[in-house]
């Protein structure tokens, strides 16, 4: 059980999606077997689907882990985008080069190692598109430099924002996520603020897709 939905939509759900081919493959099976987080199935489609809609020319993404979700995303523009991923875990910023070359996806994809907020109080770029996904209990001090760099039209999606539940029911929570729940509450009040329109979405672990409101809604 998920905490975010039921374990039958889910199963039902993740049946309809294609299986991923090659070194997508592979990497989920790697990832699988070595306890690497990496987006869920769904998750993965709805990256795919956004990306496809909104051809970002330019990707930040917070946690690159194996490189699977950069290298998704980098596919789903037709290597039309090009990607800048922040990593703090050495052996993980290492597995993410081999899988990008693999791909010979280095001339899109540039890894930054480091700490999130180091990296992004660093950053001086604008984005079309930004994916959270690392620093669970940070949400909430992405944002003000995500929104910075965030181009007008630009969009935000952040994974795990209901946190197995947790988020949304303090009967679900587990007393050492308090701090982690506290700051998802914040971020999920903070891109609710009339400034964003935000929708979110109880799909794999919880995902909040967040825009700036146009002048005149
Ligand atoms: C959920 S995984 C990313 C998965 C990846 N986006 C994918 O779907 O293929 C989160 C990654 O963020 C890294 N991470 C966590 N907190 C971080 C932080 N504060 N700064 C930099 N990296 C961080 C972890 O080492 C981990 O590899």
């Amino acid at each position: 059980m998920s905490g975010v939905t039921y374990e039958y939509m889910e199963t039902y759900l993740r049946k309809l999606i294609p299986e991923k081919q090659g070194v997508l493959k592979e990497l989920e099976e790697f990832a699988h077997n070595n306890a690497v987080p990496i987006v869920q199935k769904e998750t993965a489609q709805f990256l795919e689907l956004m990306i496809n809609m909104k051809k970002p020319k330019r990707i930040l993404e917070l946690g690159t882990a194996i490189g699977y979700s950069s290298i998704l995303m980098c596919l789903s523009s037709n290597m039309q985008a090009k990607i800048t991923t922040v990593e703090r875990d050495e052996k993980m910023i290492e597995l993410a080069k081999e899988n990008i070359q693999k791909y010979k996806l280095d001339n899109n994809i540039e890894i930054i190692k480091g700490e999130c907020l180091d990296a992004l109080s660093n950053m001086k770029d604008t984005f079309d598109f930004i994916f959270i996904d690392a620093g669970k209990g940070h949400y909430n001090h992405f944002l003000p430099h995500c929104l910075r760099m965030l181009n007008k039209e630009g969009v935000i999606v952040a994974d795990n924002v209901l946190f197995r539940g947790m988020v949304a029911s303090d009967e679900l929570v587990k007393r050492r996520k308090i701090t982690i729940v506290k700051r998802m509450r914040e971020y999920l009040n903070m891109i609710n603020d009339k400034e964003f329109l935000t929708s979110t979405i109880p799909m794999g672990d919880g995902i909040a897709v967040t825009v700036r409101r146009n002048e005149n809604e």
